[in-house]
């Protein structure tokens, strides 16, 4: 392929079941933005498959590149602050949703998106957290800012076996917290149990569809990945004082309940709203997880997937079959592509 251009995964219709194709494009396609990134690895995540719909909420005009995740090396800078050579993370803001994303051997993003690569992470680890490692770690920072501490008891987190699930289980636990994991994946349980859950419970015995206000309360906290009656039932269940961390739609977007855990047991509902994460705390966040929050099992539970392979993975993650993280790997196109 010409040096000045680039494989990447495009979306040029909205559609049920997407055909994103492959594509060679030249580097003057690229979205404006003063740093030009050669890009190792993305990541697959739930909003991606939106955008590989062609989702009107997510996608704002056709064709696109998707992928909210990016991490690789800077090939063009025009700003001080980023030097070609140096390592570096995007994940969020617009990338892959109004601006062309990380499903493409190189990025053009403003310098304000980019989070330096911090020691102790390589690109692949830090696409394997991607935004569902930085989300997760987030939903962990809710429950710490309601002073939740591990000797409080039980933390429930939904869609455990799912990208953010599995990766706030394992930071949960590598805190020293109780984690119990819900998951609508009965084969996955020992899975779950390996990377720290310390009980794991299937989703069908743990929503609660009676539209008591309240029930008993068994839980300090949440991280409630799925919302609809999960997240009602989190709420109506977790324990004075508790928190519930909601960053998920895939059950439903509605809130259906009453104030009364809110006004009876001073329950916090805490929203997490990822992708526009001010740049300090995404630093900090980012070199957490690089640190003392890094799981030590960072590569279990991950698919490693080329451009020609992920749309079969995009089906996999709409059908909520996904394990754990599908990671992209771009620094070899050539090799698979004629
Ligand atoms: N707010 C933010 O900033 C933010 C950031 C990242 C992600 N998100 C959202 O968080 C959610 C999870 O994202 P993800 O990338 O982790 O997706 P994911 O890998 O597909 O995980 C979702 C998991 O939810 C469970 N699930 C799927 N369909 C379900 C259903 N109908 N009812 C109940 N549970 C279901 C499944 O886990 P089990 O089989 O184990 O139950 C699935 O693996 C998505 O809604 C995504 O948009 C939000």
């Amino acid at each position: 392929m010409k040096p000045d251009h680039f494989y990447c995964l495009i979306v040029d219709q909205r559609a049920q079941h997407p055909e994103p194709k492959i594509q060679s494009l030249p580097n003057d396609r690229l979205p404006d933005g003063n740093v030009m990134i050669e890009v190792e690895y993305s990541s697959l995540n739930y909003k991606d498959a939106l955008a590989c719909q062609g989702n009107p909420g997510v996608v704002k005009s056709l064709p696109h590149v998707p992928g909210i995740d990016a991490a690789g090396v800077v090939l063009e800078s025009d700003s001080p602050r980023f030097r070609s050579g140096s390592r570096v993370i995007v994940t969020g803001y617009d990338l892959g949703q109004g601006h062309w994303g990380g499903w493409s051997e190189r990025i053009r993003v403003p310098a304000d998106w980019i989070v330096p690569l911090p020691e102790g992470l390589s690109t692949r680890e830090a696409m394997i957290l991607g935004t569902a490692g930085f989300t997760a770690a987030q939903c962990v920072l809710a429950l710490q800012r309601c002073e939740i501490g591990p000797e409080d008891g039980e933390i429930v987190v939904s869609g455990a076996t799912g990208g953010v699930g599995s990766l706030a289980v394992r930071l949960l636990a590598g805190l020293g917290y109780q984690v119990t994991a819900v998951t609508g994946k009965p084969a996955q349980h020992e899975t779950l149990r390996s990377v720290g859950a310390n009980r794991v419970v299937g989703r069908d015995e743990i929503v609660d569809t009676t539209n008591r206000p309240m029930l008993s309360a068994k839980w300090a906290g949440a991280v409630d990945t799925v919302g609809g009656g999960m997240l009602t039932t989190l709420l109506r269940g977790a324990k004075h004082g508790g928190c519930v961390a909601a960053c998920g739609l895939v059950a439903g977007a509605e809130l259906e309940m009453s104030v009364y855990p809110f006004l009876l047991r001073g329950i916090t509902l805490s929203g997490i709203a990822s992708a526009d994460c001010p740049y300090e705390k995404r630093f900090e966040i980012w070199r957490l997880l690089a640190a003392e929050w890094k799981p030590n099992d960072l590569g279990t539970l991950v698919t490693e997937v080329n451009l020609a392979q992920l749309p079969a993975q995009v089906e996999k993650i709409l059908a909520g079959s996904v394990t754990g993280r599908v990671i992209v790997n771009l620094k070899d196109s050539s090799a698979w592509i004629q």
